[in-house]
Parts: C-alpha cells; sequence; structure tokens
C-alpha cells in the first residue's frame, strides 16, 4: 500500500485539473492553487514533498532556495520548456522533472493556423460577415503552395511543422545547430534561411544564444513582407523591433502565441482592464497581428498526455525510480 502524496500544483486552471483528478485521484491529493508560483506564495507548498509548476513561474535561485527549506524535493514542470527554472543552481539541491513531449502536433497546428488566418485574413472574414459585411476589399493573400518555409529548430515540433507545410506545397529550409541528415530537409545558414523565407516559424527553445534571436539586425536580413510565427518562446523575439518593422512593411503579418513579457498577462482575463503594456496594446490593435495566450499546446490529447507524464514522473521520484525526465 501507499501514502497518499500531497502535491501543491500552482497556476491551475479547470482544463489542467480535469486530466490530473481523473488519471492521478487514487495515489495523489492535489492541492489546487489559481495562483502562481510568486515568493507570496510559495509557503503553500511547505506541506508538499513535491510540486507541480507551469512555464510563468518563475523557479530562480531565491525560489529554489526557499522551497528546499520547506522541505519540497521535487518541481515536476508540466511543460516541456524549462528556461523558467534556474536548472544549474537546482542541481544537487532539488529534482526537477519536465514533461520533454506530448503532443508536438498541438504546437505545430496551432502555428499553421495562425499562419493560415493572417495570410487569409480569416479573423478579419469573421468579424465583417458578422456584421453583416460581405466585402472583399483588402483581404487578398497568397498561395502556400511553392512558397519558401524557414524553420528555425528541427526538433520535435519543427519537424511536424515541417511535413504540414509540405502537404501545402511549400519548399523548406530549416536552420539548426544539430542538424539530423534523415529529417528530409535542406539544413542552411540561419542568414540564407532569413534571407530566402516567405514565412519564417520559431520552434527552437529559449537559451542564452536564443534569446532577442529575431532582433533589427536580423529582420533587416528578411525577404520584404515575410510573415513571422512564434509558438516558441516570446524572448526569441525583440518585440519593439518586430513592431517597428511590422509598422515598415518589412514583416507583413506576424503570428504569436508566445510574447516576451507574457507573464503578466497570459492565461488571465483582463477584458475590464487598461494593458499597461504599450507594446502589447499596439500588437493587439493591428489587423496584421494575431496574438494568442500561449494557447498552442491546448488540445485535448496533449493535456491528457501532460498528466500522464507528469503523474509517471511523480511515482518514480516516490518510488525511488530512475528520473528519465530530469532537466
Ligand atoms: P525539441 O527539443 O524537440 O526541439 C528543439 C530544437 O531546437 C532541437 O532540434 C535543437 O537542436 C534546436 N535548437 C537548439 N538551439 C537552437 C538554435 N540556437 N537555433 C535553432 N535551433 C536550435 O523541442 P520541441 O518539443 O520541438 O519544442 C520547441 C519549443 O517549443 C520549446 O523549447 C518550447 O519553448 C516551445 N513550446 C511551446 C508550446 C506552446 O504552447 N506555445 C508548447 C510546447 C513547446
Amino acid at each position: 500500500m501507499f501514502t497518499i502524496e500531497q502535491i501543491a500544483f500552482f497556476d491551475a486552471k479547470p482544463y489542467d485539473m480535469k486530466w490530473f483528478e481523473e488519471l492521478g485521484k487514487d495515489r495523489y491529493k492535489f492541492k489546487y492553487y489559481e495562483h502562481r508560483l510568486t515568493p507570496d506564495t510559495a509557503g503553500l507548498a511547505c506541506s508538499c514533498k513535491a510540486i507541480v509548476a507551469f512555464v510563468n513561474d518563475i523557479l530562480d535561485r531565491e525560489m529554489l532556495d526557499r522551497l528546499v527549506e520547506c522541505g519540497v524535493r521535487l518541481v515536476a514542470l508540466r511543460c516541456a520548456g524549462y528556461n523558467n527554472v534556474d536548472v544549474n543552481y537546482a542541481k544537487g539541491k532539488i529534482d526537477v522533472v519536465r514533461v520533454p513531449v506530448y503532443s508536438p502536433y498541438a504546437v505545430a497546428e496551432h502555428a499553421m493556423a495562425l499562419l493560415l488566418t493572417l495570410n487569409r485574413k480569416i479573423h478579419r472574414a469573421f468579424n465583417r460577415t458578422r456584421d453583416f459585411n460581405f466585402s472583399l476589399n483588402d483581404l487578398t493573400g497568397f498561395d502556400l503552395y511553392g512558397k519558401t518555409a524557414g524553420i528555425v529548430g528541427m526538433g520535435q515540433i519543427g519537424r511536424v511543422f515541417s511535413d504540414i507545410c509540405r502537404g501545402f506545397g511549400m519548399k523548406i529550409l530549416a536552420f539548426d545547430p544539430y542538424p539530423d541528415e534523415d529529417a528530409g530537409v535542406e539544413y542552411v545558414s540561419l542568414e540564407r534561411l532569413f534571407s530566402e523565407s516567405d514565412v519564417i516559424s520559431l520552434h527552437c527553445p529559449l537559451t542564452a544564444d536564443t534569446r532577442y534571436m529575431i532582433n533589427s539586425e536580423a529582420l533587416n536580413k528578411m525577404k520584404d513582407g515575410v510573415f513571422i510565427i512564434n509558438t516558441s518562446r516570446g524572448q526569441l523575439i525583440d518585440s519593439d523591433a518586430l513592431l517597428k518593422a511590422l509598422k515598415s512593411g518589412k514583416v507583413h503579418a506576424a503570428g504569436l502565441d508566445v510574447y516576451e513579457e507574457e507573464s503578466e498577462f497570459f492565461f488571465e482575463d483582463y477584458s475590464g482592464t487598461v494593458i499597461q503594456d504599450d507594446i502589447l496594446q499596439l500588437l493587439v490593435s493591428m489587423p496584421n497581428v494575431l496574438v494568442t495566450s500561449h494557447q498552442a499546446f491546448l488540445t485535448e490529447e496533449a493535456l491528457k498526455r501532460i498528466a500522464e507524464v507528469t503523474i509517471e514522473n511523480l511515482t518514480k521520484f516516490f518510488e525511488g525510480g530512475e528520473l528519465e525526465n530530469r532537466v
């Protein structure tokens, strides 16, 4: 017989809880907190040996020390990216695990949804026809067939995105510091990808090397009228530089599922509030920008898999097994 372990679960939303309850309730008592993990809420973790955290819970040195002090031994991230954790500092003090793969299809399909919506201006058509405005003026898009998609990061998601683009008859150029010759795409330098792509989609992790990889210098190297899609991490793009490039027409359209200052806003309802972030205000107000609130992962299949793998990670930890998803 095992003991029912209490697990503090931060930034909990109804769509998360559904699968964790269904799959984990016999073994774990999840204590769901709507709040993020912050210095003010860290105390809620204190009666638990493990916590479940998400992309915008900041696990820096101070937070890790705090958790260790109050007896937490495992941080189970219910996401793939771990740029919010000071991994080097955590080593030897507290275990950190993640869900390395749950549904690359969810994210890649969302990236294509952003591209199709922006290109064919579906978001504008939706608003028009609801107002019985059946004019087609300014709704012209272009055929994706024959255009070049530049994919930055050919991992799980980048590969699925490249398959989807191939299905549309697009040519693929890829950049990845660790090219895989079996991927069936042409690997090129980042410079060449920037200068030859009609659509650039980001699928690499956020690291010290990739932070602001899309800055004014990079944007200047791109084709006039390029589309930029970012479902990866907000800080890959210098938003101020992107805004200038959108205003000048250098960038024709941008689909952003992530934003560099998203932790202030995303996942919450600010519909009655004046947003204080001027760049976000401007981006959201542009007809050629589509912002979604870090929802690319949000499919039933992905949510179920996230819960399954996180529960497997917890069980391995409590039973003393090998933590193969350790970061
Ligand atoms: P992955 O680890 O399978 O692939 C990442 C690829 O990026 C690897 O092939 C790696 O070699 C490459 N890479 C590393 N450094 C690079 C660089 N400097 N330039 C170009 N490529 C580089 O990761 P996966 O599962 O494909 O996820 C990619 C990213 O998508 C994650 O890091 C995460 O930030 C983001 N993501 C976003 C979600 C959302 O809901 N919006 C959900 C899941 C992931």
